[in-house]
């Protein structure tokens, strides 16, 4: 790196159904682009190997156009950083030997990232500002629900978690029962706008501690389904946005009331969230109402920093790369990585 700049980062992010790439110098985002898998929509769920496929297609001119994009040439890079795990393996492994190869072909260090680490610390990316440590971020994505208790970016502890859906799958699973098209939460959360979030009460359980269980939301939705289909058809198409505002609401309470908890427990009242679903509107209310009327210091991130995006992963790569965190050839994609708690120990390898 010369001494007049900041990293320059390449990020590469193919956990999913998103092919993404971004560069970034320092906290400044120079490119993000995505290319989304339209595919998977007509079976209302993602297929592993059409998505493994799909990212062999698009890896090499998606990493191009951030290139082309940052105006930025592959020889003037530091690094490139991209994701590690949890994920489809198929699709990891896409990325991540796309990301090795590349890098060693340039003589620069190839830095693994964990996917749910990188979605807090899209926080520390412009326009900002970064959370002050410690912070807790609640993390709510397609495939993960977490609390965690962030002290700096490589000491993180999971406080409490989803013990079976996380709340994006709570929201296309019942997306799904109700005829929408995947994935369902921008779609539930738009028709919401339009309905009664008190129109249908769905229980709020709540588990021990910081923890989640959404899995029964699905089925209760879907025995309301039954018994009004029975006696009207057209029950669905007829309260479809009744049904959305009142799933969102309960799902947006469950998410709250640990969150609320943990603030009171720990004292920490800056608060961020991450994920997908912390593009949901109502989410993004809910937090913006507790800085007005709690007094918490919140933190939401831009749209685009959302859902899955390469800028995240760069974003980790940066701050461990300052570190001096170079990578290995021989790192491995992992479906399941370990938990957070023990990233620490990760980013310390
Ligand atoms: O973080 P993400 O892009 O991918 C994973 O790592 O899973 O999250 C995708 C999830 C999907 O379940 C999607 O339905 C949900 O985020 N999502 C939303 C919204 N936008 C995306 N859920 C609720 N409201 C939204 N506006
Ligand atoms: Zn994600």
């Amino acid at each position: 790196m010369s001494e007049n700049k900041d990293w320059l980062i390449l990020g590469i992010e193919s956990s999913c159904d998103d092919t993404s790439a971004a560069v970034i110098c320092g906290p400044r985002v120079l490119s993000n682009v995505v290319a989304n898998q339209t595919l998977h929509a007509e079976v209302g769920g993602v297929v592993p190997e059409w998505a493994s496929r799909a990212h062999l297609a698009k890896i090499q001119p998606v990493v191009q156009a951030a290139l082309d994009k940052a105006q930025v040439q592959a020889e003037e890079l530091d690094a490139v950083a991209y994701t590690l795990g949890p994920g489809l393996q198929g699709s990891l492994h896409v990325g991540a030997s796309f990301a090795k190869a590349y890098a060693f072909a340039r003589g620069i260090p190839a830095i693994p990232v964990h996917h749910m680490r990188a979605h807090i610390l899209a926080h520390v990316l412009e326009p900002g500002p970064a959370p002050a440590y410690p912070f807790l971020c609640l993390t709510v994505s397609g495939g993960h629900t977490q609390l965690v208790r962030v002290d700096a970016h490589n000491d993180m502890e999971v406080l409490g978690q989803t013990l079976d859906d996380a709340a994006g799958e709570a929201f296309d699973k019942v997306a799904k029962l109700i005829g929408l098209p995947y994935p369902g939460g921008p779609v539930v959360d738009r028709l919401s706008k339009e309905g009664n979030p008190e129109a249908f009460a769905f229980s709020r359980p709540r588990m021990q501690g910081y923890d989640w269980s959404f899995s029964g939301l699905k089925t209760q939705v879907l025995h309301v389904l039954q018994k009004e289909q029975a006696k009207d058809q057209a029950f669905v198409q007829q309260n479809q946005e009744d049904i959305c505002a009142s799933v969102q609401a309960a799902i947006l309470d469950m998410l709250m009331a640990p969150l609320r908890q943990a603030v009171q427990d720990t004292g920490i009242t800056e608060v961020a969230i991450a994920g997908g679903v912390s593009a949901n509107s109502g989410l993004r209310s809910r937090l913006q109402a507790a800085a007005k009327e709690e007094d918490w210091t919140v933190h939401i991130p831009p749209m685009a920093h959302c859902t899955d995006n390469a800028a995240m992963i760069a974003a980790v790569g940066w701050l461990d790369a300052k570190e001096g965190r170079r990578g290995h050839l021989g790192d491995a994609p992992s479906p399941r990585l370990p938990q957070l708690k023990s990233l620490a120990e990760l980013a310390a390898t």
